[in-house]
């Protein structure tokens, strides 16, 4: 048997323990490991980058296709400024090149795609792709896709408090009236549900800046796969993993026969 056939079986044997009753509606992932991949091929850090372009793609249309209904990926972080100025501006370049190509393709799945994060230090072509592609898609209401860009946890909920703080001081809002509700309303993803699952791919076991409110009750899943290898295979292990938990939010599992 050849090495895709057994992978499609694996794949199948999968998807048929996944209960579609229980899908998660919304899945951050942190694609992290583009780098090492490509070191430990002895290639630039460059090819990894590329390379987990396309495995983005194959994640967005499983998640589609599982029926899940957001997801959100962390592109570049506020930190990732600190790397070489090379390796910044290849990222920043293949982020134009690839919405570039793949726009129409995202528009035709009818998916919206959303920028998140302080675009302002971006070159002028790509705040300009990135304000076409969100506006061409404004409307596609099967998928909502979230790319974290120049992103950081803190950064937002900084961002959010100036606003609250600038509101209390003109009389707007009574400092009493800062409640989570109000905090969640000015969130970059503000009108989002919190994601349900985590993902972080290269063993890593930290959240790095990410969506650190939003994140207050996800499970945490870490793939030890480097992202450029990551495919649906994993993916679905995730999902299944997920499906495994008991989410108590603080309280505790109802036991049968219990009534209270
Ligand atoms: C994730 O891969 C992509 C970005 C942070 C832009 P890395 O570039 O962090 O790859 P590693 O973690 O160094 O292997
Ligand atoms: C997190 O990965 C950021 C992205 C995946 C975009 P990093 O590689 O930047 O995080 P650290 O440095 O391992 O914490
Ligand atoms: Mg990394």
């Amino acid at each position: 048997m050849s090495l895709g056939k057994i992978f499609e079986n694996k794949k199948s044997d999968l998807s048929k323990r996944i209960d579609k009753q229980k899908i998660p509606e919304h899945i951050a992932i942190i694609m992290d490991g583009n780098g090492r991949w490509a070191t430990k091929k002895g290639l630039p850090r460059t090819y990894g980058h590329k390379k987990g372009v396309n495995v983005l793609k194959e994640i967005i249309k499983v998640s589609k296709k599982l029926g899940c209904k957001v997801l959100t990926v962390y592109a570049f972080s506020t930190e990732n400024w600190t790397r070489p100025s090379k390796e910044v501006s290849f990222l920043l370049n293949l982020f134009s090149e690839a919405l570039s190509n793949e726009i129409e393709g995202i528009h035709e799945e009818s998916i919206k795609i959303k920028f998140i994060g302080d675009l302002t230090p971006f070159p002028i072509n790509l705040k300009k792709i990135i304000s076409s592609s969100e506006s061409l898609t404004k409307k596609n209401n099967k998928f909502l896709l979230n790319v974290c860009v120049n992103y950081g946890g803190r950064q937002e909920i900084v961002k959010v408090a100036k606003e609250i703080a600038l509101k209390s001081f003109s009389g707007e809002i009574e400092p009493s009236e800062v409640n989570e509700e109000l905090f969640n309303s000015k969130l970059l993803t503000q009108g989002i549900k919190d994601p349900e699952l985590l993902i972080r791919t290269s063993g890593e076991k930290r959240i790095s800046n990410f969506l650190l409110w939003q994140l207050a009750y996800s499970e945490i899943y870490i793939s030890e796969i480097l992202w450029p290898d990551f495919n649906e295979f994993e993916f679905l292990k995730a999902i299944i993993d997920y499906q495994s938990r008991s989410r108590r939010f603080g309280g505790i599992e109802s036991l049968p026969n219990e009534s209270n």
